[in-house]
């Protein structure tokens, strides 16, 4: 794609042309006032780092090593519903993406295409995001088929028990299924483009926009009526479920969406292989922490015993570098991608990922480091009281 597409800014620029404003909103936006969102960048953006000059750098590496699986960096694709309106066949452009970068993408529960046609779409290192539905059958029944489709490694988002408060939304008229209200209809006839490369190709092929991996029992039920998550959220949901699904579960499993040390504690109690800090990229809590400034006591409550991954706001490949260098394993976004599919399909959503790559290199050259294992609270000038300090 156009090399003039710099960064992901410029990725999120294109989307917010090529979508209807709704669309767009629904995923650029955020709960209540956008504080967490806003935290969440101007966390990144307040740590400095410092060059390191005259040390030989040109055998360095952005590559990890996590659960049994190399990686081109410490990053992976969130989960994200809905990623089949960015682009025809979004979720798809998403895995083969991260497939050809060789990193993982995360298929969620909600995307528009069935899991069994990404997996076999894609390859590649696929994780599957679960949203513990309400029906406790369904939901074992699902996990069975998320196992036999392939998938080794399952997340279970833990923090949108309710629905979330997402005040554009409701303005826009957005909603998943898609609800043609008057104003959705002309949005997305102010923007024919998108109904060309995006709306027609899915009706011609597959019909309407549907969550595509419910099952029948439970799609069927999902009318103007019932409100979704009353299905397929649960206020209920406990660490009981998560033993049922561990029980189960032979390959590895996280929960997403934590914000506290004492959760991760239990976690780690509860035989998880890891843990990803998020504030959902600020679309539940408005008021959270920003998930990198947790990383250092998360890390003091758990030690090794669980892998910490964070999402939330990384934007840039320095902003990978300064989450290794608190103590992360891992790093995650939602929206680059997405920015990125929306922009050019696959090849925008690659162009995100040779961003974060290219940009994690240069750091990592400037800062005299050769490999992750070295990315340590050294990097920092200045650092502010929450960022463990360096080995002496
Ligand atoms: C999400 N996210 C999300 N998370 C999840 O566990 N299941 C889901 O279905 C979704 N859906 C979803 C849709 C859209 C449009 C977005 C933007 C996000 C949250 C996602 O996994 C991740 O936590 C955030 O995107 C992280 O924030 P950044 O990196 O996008 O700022
Ligand atoms: C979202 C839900 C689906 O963030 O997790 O939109």
């Amino acid at each position: 794609m156009n090399l003039d597409y710099c960064n992901i800014e410029d990725l999120r620029q294109l989307a917010k042309k090529r979508l209807p404003r709704g669309i767009f909103e629904y995923i650029d936006g955020a709960a209540e006032d956008g504080i967490a969102k806003q935290h969440n960048a101007d966390v990144y953006r307040s740590l400095k780092i410092k060059n390191r000059v005259l040390l030989n750098v040109s055998k360095r590496s952005t590559a990890i090593e996590i659960f049994g699986k190399k990686l081109a960096m410490p990053y992976g694709i969130s989960p994200t519903a809905s990623a089949g309106l960015m682009s025809d066949g979004g979720e798809v452009a998403l895995a083969k993406a991260a497939a050809r970068m060789g990193v993982p993408c995360t298929v969620a529960t909600n995307s528009l295409t069935p899991m069994e046609e990404i997996y076999a779409a894609a390859g590649g290192n696929l994780w599957f995001q679960l949203y513990m539905w309400v029906d406790k059958d369904l939901r074992m029944a699902f996990v069975d088929r998320i196992k036999s489709v392939g998938f080794d490694t399952l997340l279970v988002t833990v923090d949108g028990s309710v629905g979330a408060n997402r005040e554009h939304d409701r303005k826009n008229g957005f909603s998943m299924p898609l609800q043609y209200t008057p104003r959705l209809i002309a949005q997305v006839l102010a923007n024919p483009g998108w109904c060309l490369r995006v709306l027609a190709p899915q009706y011609l092929r597959r019909g309407a926009f549907r969550k595509a991996n419910y099952p029948p029992e439970l799609s069927s039920r999902l009318t103007d009526k019932i409100v979704d998550h009353e299905l397929t959220k649960t206020d209920t949901q406990c660490w009981d479920d998560i033993k049922r699904i561990r029980d189960v579960w032979p390959g590895k499993l996280l929960v997403k969406g934590l914000q506290s040390l004492e959760d991760a504690v239990i976690a780690a109690d509860h035989g998880l292989d890891g843990v990803v800090l998020s504030n959902h990229g600020g679309r539940y809590l408005d008021c959270a922490p920003a998930p990198l400034q947790l990383v250092p006591e998360v890390r003091r409550a758990v030690g090794n015993r669980l892998k910490i991954i964070i999402d939330s706001g990384a934007r840039r490949g320095s902003d990978l570098v300064k989450a290794m260098a608190v103590g992360a394993d891992m790093v995650m976004s939602g929206r680059p991608t997405l920015y990125g599919s929306a922009a050019a399909g696959e090849a925008g959503a690659y162009r995100a990922l040779v961003v974060f790559q290219t940009e994690m290199d240069r750091i990592m050259a400037q800062l005299g480091l050769n490999s992750v294992e070295e990315i340590t609270p050294h990097i920092f000038w200045n650092p502010p009281d929450w960022v463990p300090k360096p080995r002496a």
